[in-house]
């Protein structure tokens, strides 16, 4: 079954064509980085209108690539949610629009659905990579969402949140701390860049909620420490001085993602470790997840970088499995800000859950 996958619930506006067995025919995302980089952040508004202006070029370009037209797919799937309102909209309305005139079934899919079920897209040019079985435990590290899940299968029902963060998501951090040292958009790639060079030790800073028991994150407490040493030193003068801030900020980072994540696996009693979203592309982040997964006896699955940041390719797997077991939604279906996996994370400080 052929499915074409639509994805704009931030700010990349991306097709694809995908089976269910999840070979990826085609894919096309159409980046908005440039459109925001002058901002140091997404801005609603501009993303909106720029996806209105992709949409159908992207759509068309992903039908092309797949040497397919609206007649030789066999249903849509469309992020629904979490995201801005009015990205999600323009992929909504234009999926909608095409299911309708085209009578071909439609999914609404969870955008966190999509990135947790990535490691199972295949594509021609990949060499032969086991993919892993149910049940895992994933860290899902985004530029909107980081969260620790046990993925029992591929239904909502069967992915159960374990721990969140508290405040800023790990990829939302990595971006306001390159804005903070003046370094470009988006932050991520940059500091893993800049880290590679740096010192860690030169700024030893404080690992945040390091209690044992929780598998919650905070990352704003990181992010501030930043701040305020630019607010006392003004930013960092010399590529030395930048490297090693990115790197001691990327390693508490790191370290709180993997040993969190290591440990809910084994208390899961899982085998096997896998990591999703943005900040997976993280090449600090893979290794030391390589590492720690090895020294436990745990096994890694980590997706190429394309699988790992925002594209339509996951989006229309996830809504695949869903159509090939005969599912759709109906086409009156609303879109949401918020995710529709259950979180038992409560944000912002206060008493912590035991
Ligand atoms: O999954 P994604 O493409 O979009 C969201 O759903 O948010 O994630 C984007 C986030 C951004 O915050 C970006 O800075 C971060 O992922 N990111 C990285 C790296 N590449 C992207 N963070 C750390 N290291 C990277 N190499
Ligand atoms: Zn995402």
């Amino acid at each position: 079954m052929l499915v074409l996958g639509i994805e704009s619930s931030c700010d990349e506006t991306a097709a694809a064509v995908v089976d269910d067995s999840g070979l990826v025919h085609s894919e096309i995302v159409r980046s908005q980085v440039a459109l925001h980089a002058p901002y140091g952040g997404v801005v609603p508004e501009l993303a909106s209108r720029d996806h209105m202006k992709g949409i159908t070029l992207v759509i068309r370009q992903a039908l092309a690539r797949a040497s397919v037209d609206f007649g030789g797919v066999q249903g849509i799937a469309v992020t629904s949610q979490p995201g801005l309102s009015g990205a999600l909209l323009v992929g909504v309305q234009a999926a909608k629009g095409i299911a309708w005139a085209r009578d071909l079934p439609i999914v609404a899919v969870d955008h966190l659905v999509g990135h947790l079920l990535a490691i199972f897209l295949r594509r021609p040019t990949d060499g032969s990579t086991a993919v892993p079985s149910y049940p895992f435990v994933a860290l899902l590290a985004s530029g909107g969402h980081t969260a620790i899940y046990r993925v029992d299968g591929p239904a909502l029902s069967q992915i159960r949140e374990l721990g969140a963060t508290r405040d800023d998501a790990a990829g939302e951090a990595f971006d306001k701390v390159a804005k903070a040292i003046g370094l470009g958009y988006p932050g991520g790639p940059i500091v893993d860049r800049l880290a590679a060079q740096g010192d860690a030790a030169r700024f030893p800073i404080p690992a945040p909620m390091a209690r044992r028991d929780s598998l919650e994150f905070s990352f704003s407490g990181i992010k501030s420490f930043v701040a305020r040493y630019v607010a006392e030193h003004g930013k960092p003068q010399t590529p030395a001085e930048v490297a090693d801030l990115c790197a001691g900020f990327q390693r508490v980072v790191v370290q709180s993602l993997v040993t969190k994540t290591i440990r809910a696996a084994l208390s899961e009693g899982v085998t096997t470790v896998v990591l999703s979203g943005g900040v997976a592309a993280n090449r600090e982040l893979r290794r030391a997840a390589a590492d720690a997964c090895a020294r436990v006896g745990l096994s890694l699955a980590v997706p190429p970088l394309a699988s790992c940041t925002d594209n339509a390719a996951m989006i229309a797997y996830a809504g695949a499995l869903r159509l090939a077991r005969g599912e759709r939604d109906d086409p009156s279906f609303r879109t949401a800000t918020h995710t529709a996996l259950l979180r038992v994370t409560r944000k912002g400080r206060g008493p912590r859950a035991a």
